[in-house]
């Protein structure tokens, strides 16, 4: 929708991100951090593994949710709409190094990859961590039914992946306060779904707009994955 800005350049707020984007966004943000909380300081909290397990399942269920939304979703969601080739990819980046790189609606090339990155790092992290144990009182739900050089392989994946796991996130972050010196403000979008930029700039896959599908399918996801996220809890209880 235009904004009359009292001269010739006017401001256009573009939808970007759909509801189950931010949902997921916000989720996925206060997991890590319970996460994180728990695993290393565990405090005001009887039984932090318990804690700790529960968010990881919620954390592969978002994620879960994720991948599968990236496949059947449409607009900016949909990873064939940001992942591009590597070639592509290589000559945004240096566009980028060079500070001439065009604006985006929705994920850039190398945006578009760290969302990979940031997910499958995510899941390896949630998958290896129900084949963990604290060595005190906390075992992993899936632990007994891996061979024990496995699990091992798992357990240590599971310490060391997550150095890998604070890099992305750091790269993340520095990549949004970069946006944000150059002007735009991308957490705002994340909060809103919307996206503003002037009407005289020029901006890729401008015209692709928000997820349009029933309410039915995203419902049916979180069906899905609170399936999921259910039953992992219930392996740990029963
Ligand atoms: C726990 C740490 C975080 C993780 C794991 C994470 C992960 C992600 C992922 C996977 C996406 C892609 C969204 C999608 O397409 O589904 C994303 C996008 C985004 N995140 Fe985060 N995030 C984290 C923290 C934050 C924080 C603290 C902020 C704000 C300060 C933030 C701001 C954003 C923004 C603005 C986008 C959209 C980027 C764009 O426009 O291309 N994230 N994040
Ligand atoms: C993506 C989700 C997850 C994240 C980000 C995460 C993060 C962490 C972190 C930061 C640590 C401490 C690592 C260290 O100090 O070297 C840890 C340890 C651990 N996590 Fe996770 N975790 C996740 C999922 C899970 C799940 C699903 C389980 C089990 C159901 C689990 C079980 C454990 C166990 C048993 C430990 C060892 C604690 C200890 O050594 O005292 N984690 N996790």
């Amino acid at each position: 929708m235009p904004v009359d800005d009292g001269n010739l350049n006017t401001t256009r707020l573009v939808p970007v991100w759909d509801w189950a984007i931010r949902l997921f966004h916000l989720a996925l943000v206060l997991a890590i951090g319970g996460l994180w909380y728990t695993a290393e300081f565990g405090m005001g909290f009887d039984f932090p593994m318990e804690w700790h397990a529960r968010l990881g399942y919620c954390v592969l269920g978002l994620v879960s949710f994720r991948l599968i939304w990236g496949l059947v979703g449409a607009g900016h969601a949909r990873f064939a709409n940001f992942l591009v080739s590597p070639a592509r990819t290589w000559r945004y980046g240096r566009a980028f190094l060079a500070r001439r790189s065009p604006s985006y609606a929705g994920h850039n090339p190398l945006g578009g990859w760290m969302v990979m990155a940031l997910l499958l790092t995510l899941l390896v992290q949630g998958v290896s961590g129900l084949f963990s144990t604290d060595d005190i009182l906390f075992d992993g739900p899936l632990r007994e039914w891996g061979s024990p050089a496995l699990v091992a392989v798992l357990n240590w994946l599971h310490h060391n992946n997550i150095t890998v796991l604070w890099v992305l996130i750091a790269l993340h972050l520095l990549a949004v306060m970069w946006h944000a010196f150059q002007g735009e403000n991308l957490i705002a979008a994340m909060l809103t779904g919307k996206k503003s930029f002037s009407s005289v700039q020029e901006v890729h896959d401008i015209e692709r707009g928000y997820q349009r599908c029933a309410p039915i399918v995203p419902c049916l996801l979180a069906v899905f994955v609170i399936g999921i996220v259910g039953s992992a809890i219930w392996l740990t209880i029963r």
